[in-house]
């Protein structure tokens, strides 16, 4: 069975001081926990002062962008080698807001996924249509079209170090959840795309997490659903509370 996987996407928030204090925090509060794996995903450059205050914890650390390059002349970008050199062992590709606020294509993410599997760190592909998509019943050809590019000459054993996050992105950071019922209905409809793309098997390993507004108030409903296997976490994520809330409720 897939073990469930909850992760905090902090975004561009916190400073040095308030990213340590709530790493500990939920380090303290997450200890006893051991039937769901747990990530956070800070700024780059809180990762090496985060990985700190977690250490020997049971909580992963994550990156929320990579660059595909090894090294080299690429200004601002940050390599699989650099964050796995910090203890970064997830990498969040193709955040909504990289796609539409920086203008990420699917090209690029699929290069960002490739190159982090190959360097061992476990990618966190985001996908997920915009309102507009869904009023205009796009959702399943937005969603197919951005895991078939992003996935793109990857072959089964590779694949399987991808956890997707199905973020609809008109409930990101809106307070609007989607409702089980529609998170249950995408997350489906992309596990029967990869067992398309794969077999049964691969499909059947993969996790997939739901994404925006997701909060203590309706996490047990969310995984409650069949293909739900996860969460990635914004605004909540940033309160020891209602992050660890959250874990506790699907432990
Ligand atoms: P919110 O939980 O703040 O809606 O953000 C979701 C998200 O984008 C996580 O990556």
């Amino acid at each position: 069975m897939r073990k469930p996987f909850i992760a905090g996407n902090w975004k561009m928030n916190t400073d040095r001081r308030g990213a340590v204090g709530l790493a500990t925090g939920l380090a303290q509060e997450l200890r006893d926990i051991e039937t769901v794996d747990i990530a956070v995903c800070p700024p780059f450059v809180y990762l090496d002062a985060v990985a700190g205050a977690l250490n020997s914890s049971n909580i992963a650390l994550g990156a929320q962008d990579v660059y595909f390059e090894p090294n080299g002349a690429f200004t601002g970008e940050i390599s699989c080698a650099m964050l796995k050199d910090v203890g970064c062992t997830y990498a969040i590709v193709g955040h909504s807001e990289r796609r539409h606020k920086i203008g990420e294509t699917d090209e690029l993410i699929n290069k960002k996924i490739s190159a982090a599997i190959s360097s061992g760190l476990l990618p966190i592909l985001c996908v997920g249509e915009l309102l507009e998509q869904r009023q205009a019943d796009k959702t399943e050809a937005v969603v197919t079209t951005q895991i078939k590019a992003g996935l793109a000459g990857l072959h089964s054993d590779k694949v399987l170090a991808v956890t997707v996050a199905y973020e609809p992105v008109w409930a990101i950071g809106t307070g609007v959840t989607a409702t089980a019922e529609q998170a249950q209905e995408v997350h489906a409809m992309i596990r029967g795309l990869l067992a398309d793309m794969y077999d049964q098997s691969v499909a059947g390993q993969i996790r997939i997490q739901y994404g925006g507004s997701a909060k203590p108030a309706n996490t047990a409903e969310l995984m409650a659903c069949g293909d739900v296997d996860g969460l990635l976490v914004g605004g909540a994520s940033l309160k020891v509370d209602d992050f660890a809330a959250m874990i506790k409720t699907v432990a």
